[in-house]
C-alpha cells in the first residue's frame, strides 16, 4: 500500500475539474492505455489575455494519476499559458504534499499533458519523443524523454528513472541502456574542467564562457537537434540565441535557465543570460 498524503487522498476521492472543456482551445493527450496510464488535458484560454480560464482532465490511471491531473488543473487555472508552462512536475507533487517516489511518473505525465495542450493552443506542432529512439519497449519511453526528465529532476540512478518515467519497470531488458544513458547525460554535465579561477579578468571570463558553451552546453543541445549562438558578452551579461529545434520550443525557458545555471556554476555566480 502506497503512503499517500491527505491531500493526494482528497484529490483522488474528490477530484476537481474532471471531464472535457467545451470547445477547448488546447488539448493535450499523453500516455497510452496499453502502457497503463493515459491523460487528456483540455484548456479554455482567453485569447485577449492568454489566461487559462478553465482546465479539465480525463485520465486512465491510478490514484496518483487522478490526484496529479486534478492538482495540475487547479495549479494552472487563472495563469497565462506562459506562466502555466513554468509549472513543473515537482510543483504538482509539492502541491499534493508529495507523492510516493514510485509514483512520480504521474506528475511527469501531468507536465507532459500541459506542454502538449499549450503547444496545441499555440499551433506549434509537437515534435514529441515518439519520434525519438525508444529505449524502453515495455512502456514506450524514448531516449529524449529520459534525458529531459533526468535533467529537469536531477535523476542519477536507474531506479529514479523508473520512478519518474516507468522505463525499466517491466521486463528489465532496457536497464543497461538506461544506465548507459545516465552515464552519458551526467558525464557531459560533470564539471571536471574547465574550472573557474577565483578571480577572472574580462578576457579570461569571455574565454571561459566560450569554452563552457562549446564543451558543456552545445553538445547537449545538438544531441537534441538544437543549437546555441553566442551573440554578445558584456560583463556578466551573456546574450545568446537558441537555434535549430530549440527555436520556438515550448521548453526554451527551461533550456535557457539550464544554460544560465551551467555558466553560473562554471564561470561566475553573477552571470545573467539574455536570450534573443
Ligand atoms: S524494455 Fe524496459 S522494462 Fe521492458
Amino acid at each position: 500500500m502506497w503512503d499517500y498524503t491527505k491531500k493526494v487522498k482528497d484529490f483522488f476521492l474528490h477530484p476537481k475539474n474532471i471531464g472535457e472543456v467545451e470547445n477547448p482551445d488546447g488539448v493535450g493527450d499523453v500516455g497510452s492505455i496499453v502502457c497503463g496510464d493515459a491523460l487528456r488535458l483540455s484548456l479554455k484560454v482567453d485569447k485577449e489575455t492568454n489566461k487559462i480560464t478553465d482546465a479539465k482532465f480525463q485520465t486512465f490511471g491510478c490514484a496518483s494519476a487522478i490526484a496529479s491531473s486534478s492538482a495540475l488543473t487547479e495549479l494552472i487555472k487563472g495563469k497565462t499559458v506562459d506562466e502555466a508552462l513554468k509549472v513543473t512536475n515537482q510543483d504538482i507533487a509539492d502541491f499534493l504534499g508529495g507523492l510516493p517516489k514510485e509514483k512520480m511518473h504521474c506528475s511527469v505525465m501531468g507536465r507532459e499533458a500541459l506542454e502538449a495542450a499549450i503547444s496545441n493552443y499555440k499551433g506549434i506542432p509537437i515534435v514529441v519523443e515518439e519520434e525519438g529512439k525508444v529505449v524502453c519497449k515495455c512502456f514506450n519511453v524514448t531516449e529524449e524523454k529520459i534525458r529531459k526528465v533526468a535533467v529537469e529532476n536531477h535523476l542519477t540512478t536507474v531506479e529514479e528513472i523508473t520512478d519518474f518515467t516507468k522505463a525499466g519497470g517491466g521486463c528489465g531488458e532496457c536497464l543497461p541502456d538506461i544506465e548507459e544513458l545516465l552515464q552519458d547525460i551526467w558525464s557531459l554535465k560533470t564539471p571536471e574542467k574547465p574550472v573557474a579561477p577565483k578571480k577572472l579578468t574580462n578576457l579570461q571570463k569571455i574565454a571561459l564562457i566560450q569554452e563552457v558553451i562549446e564543451k558543456e552546453i552545445r553538445p547537449g543541445l545538438q544531441a537534441d537537434g538544437g543549437d546555441i549562438e553566442l551573440i554578445d558578452i558584456d560583463g556578466n551579461r551573456v546574450v545568446i540565441a537558441l537555434r535549430g529545434m530549440c527555436t520556438g520550443c515550448v521548453m526554451s525557458g527551461v533550456t535557457i535557465n539550464g544554460i544560465q545555471e551551467k555558466l553560473r556554476e562554471l564561470v561566475s555566480e553573477e552571470i545573467v543570460i539574455e536570450a534573443q
